[in-house]
């Protein structure tokens, strides 16, 4: 098993980002993400409607960091602290020494290059600090942002699942992508 501990928060630097906890101050930015039905498109999570439902998502991202069941980062332009984005190891397989990475960001920062920024960053304390031997991500074979950000940062295929998951009454497509700490990835 690994041990996993988030305590203290692990705050990550990159040239421009700096990964910081997320916070209830942060409920606003959070609510413009998971409200934006463009931004949630491929997440099959249900929209936030209301910005209790904002500040009850940022609760359950400080419950998993607690419990070390997964941990998220705020993505923030250096200088500002406004949260722009999400990006973490939601899902921990700690008997496997596995977790899954997922990340969103606000439209006006997309095509920037800041999430494979934050990305490398996030891949790197996966390996290094909670001693993970792979990284997972389950993305809608239609997010072609998310693929391509995956096939940056080293991200092979794996798997593409036909009408394996049942969500809002619809069967959809799932592609696994995944890296593994040895050759594949380099610091
Ligand atoms: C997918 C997402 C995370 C990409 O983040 P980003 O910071 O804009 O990505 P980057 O700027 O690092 O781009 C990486 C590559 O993907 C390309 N790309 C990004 N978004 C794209 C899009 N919508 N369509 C086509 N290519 C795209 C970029 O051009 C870049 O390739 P390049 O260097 O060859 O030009 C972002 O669009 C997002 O948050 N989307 C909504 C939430 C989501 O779907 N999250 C993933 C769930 S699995």
């Amino acid at each position: 098993m690994l041990t996993i501990n988030f305590e203290p928060f692990p705050n990550l630097e990159t040239e421009r980002l700096l990964l910081r906890r997320v916070v209830q101050n942060d409920v606003n930015e959070v609510f413009a993400l998971r409200s934006d039905k463009e931004v949630m498109q491929y997440i099959p999570r249900p929209l936030a409607i209301t910005i209790a439902d904002a500040a009850a998502h940022i609760d359950t991202i400080d419950a998993t960091i607690n419990n070390n069941e997964g941990i998220n980062w705020a993505i923030t332009l250096k200088g500002t602290d406004t949260l722009i984005g999400l990006i973490g190891h939601y899902r921990i397989q700690a008997i496997n020494h596995r977790a899954e990475v997922g990340y969103i960001l606000s439209p006006k920062f997309q095509r920037q290059g800041i999430v494979v920024e934050a990305m490398k960053k996030v891949v790197e304390y996966g390996f290094k600090e909670m001693k993970l031997h792979s990284i997972e991500a389950v993305i809608d074979p239609n997010n072609i942002g998310s693929e391509k950000v995956l096939q940056k940062s080293g991200f092979k295929k794996e798997a593409h699942f036909i009408e394996n998951q049942f969500y809002e009454g619809k069967y959809t497509d799932t592609v696994i992508y995944s890296l593994l700490n040895n050759d594949n990835y380099q610091n």
